[in-house]
């Protein structure tokens, strides 16, 4: 890996001074040190963040600014999940994903497409028929196919890589009893990832779930991958979403999963990283979006800012992260951040509303936190090694 830009910048010094340039060279000649995340890990897999539409709808300034400086990958937020893309049968709410994709062009990033298939923000009308009754699993199949072939085919050739299929595994890496797996039976993932290859053979397929690092979880999502690709449906990678705690599950851990899915002969990315600094109480270990927890007490200590001690503490656990992603950087196309900034992360509502998080690389102000400065000297310690 290299940091191309500060590399420029010792190379343009080393010529200005073989080349005599304190004797009349324009001052122009010399580049800032000033390379974003994306430069910096630009050898190693692309950054990315997860967008909503005050920075793709062009209000949140401070997010755009960092987004241009820092991430060179996307993934939306909320828009292209089924229930705000395919409200009601046949009626399908383009505006917001199309001025994500559009955005994205613009911005020079990398489109990625989330989520086809999943059982949380989708639609009661997607799991029953008018009298309110579960649909049979031909309705449904035929459903996912024309979901499916719509929403993949109006963005082909423009959205890079699909996660078709989003946390379908229980803790134990049996199926989840979702209305997909109950209809449709256990081939409902294998079904929705061959339409989606219909629908775009270009574009990258991925399968999406969280608590990866759980030994039996991801060895779950590693037999289904390896079951769509029996099926003879290109796999382009298993994704670990990384929602992860300041203190936990293990570097260990962590670095485990990705060594499972290089066995299995799987790419990965990383798809919704951040790091939860609040206490959490004894509610569920989960990123299930449906979860709620009852607030704990003293559940919200760093309403005024993020003291020191968990600075230090956060910064270390994004470098331990970090070490583990680069060690992997051949397997690893992807690091995305669930979020810009602190204050643009789901953290805040989750699983307890009305918090303030610190999850993230860039606090509420857009100003860089420790954790920043962390990950940047690892990249360039990195590069230096090599
Ligand atoms: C899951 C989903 C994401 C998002 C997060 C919370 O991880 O995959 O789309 O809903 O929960 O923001």
């Amino acid at each position: 890996m290299s940091t191309p830009a500060i590399r420029r910048h010792v190379f343009v010094a080393l010529s200005c001074v073989a080349a005599g340039c304190s004797q009349g060279t324009p001052a122009t000649v010399i580049v800032p040190v000033n390379p974003g995340l994306k430069d910096a890990y630009k050898d190693a897999f692309l950054i990315g963040t997860a967008l909503n539409p005050r920075q793709f709808g062009g209000t949140d300034t401070m997010g755009i600014r960092l987004i241009d400086k820092h991430f060179n990958a996307a993934t939306p937020e909320n828009v292209m999940k089924p229930q705000p893309i395919h409200p009601q049968p046949g009626q399908y709410n383009w505006a917001p994903a199309d001025a994500y994709v559009a955005f994205n062009e613009a911005h020079g990033i990398t489109t990625i497409g989330h989520t086809l298939v999943w059982h949380s923000q989708t639609p009661a009308w997607f799991f029953t028929d008018s009298a309110g009754k579960p649909k049979t699993r031909e309705a449904m199949l035929a459903l996912m196919k024309d979901h499916i072939y719509t929403v993949v085919g109006r963005y082909k050739g423009r959205v890079k890589g699909w996660d078709v299929v989003n946390e379908a595994l229980n803790e134990d890496g049996t199926m989840r009893q979702s209305p997909w797996f109950r209809t449709v039976g256990a081939d409902f993932v294998i079904k929705a990832f061959q339409y989606a290859h219909e629908a775009d053979p270009a574009a990258q397929l991925f399968y999406n779930d969280y608590n990866l690092a759980t030994p039996a979880k991801r060895d779950g999502a590693v037999r289904l991958a390896k079951s769509i690709r029996d099926a003879g449906i290109p796999v382009a990678g298993i994704n670990t979403q990384e929602h992860h705690k300041i203190d936990s599950p293990s570097i260990t851990l962590i670095d485990s999963t990705f060594i499972a899915i290089r066995n299995a002969g799987f790419h990965a990315n990383v798809t919704e990283l951040d790091v939860d600094v609040l206490p959490r109480g004894a509610g569920p270990n989960t990123a299930d979006v449906a979860a709620r927890a009852q607030a704990v007490a003293n559940g919200n200590p760093y309403t005024a800012g993020l003291p020191d001690s968990m600075q230090t503490k956060l910064a270390k656990r994004y470098e331990d992260l970090f070490r583990v992603y680069l060690k992997h950087a051949d397997i690893i196309d992807r690091v995305t951040f669930w979020g810009t900034d602190d204050g643009s992360s789901w953290l805040n509502g989750f699983p307890v509303p009305g918090r303030t998080n610190h999850a993230l690389l860039f606090d509420r102000k857009g100003n860089t936190k420790p954790a920043y400065d962390a990950v940047m000297a690892l990249a360039l310690k990195s590069s230096r090694s090599r």
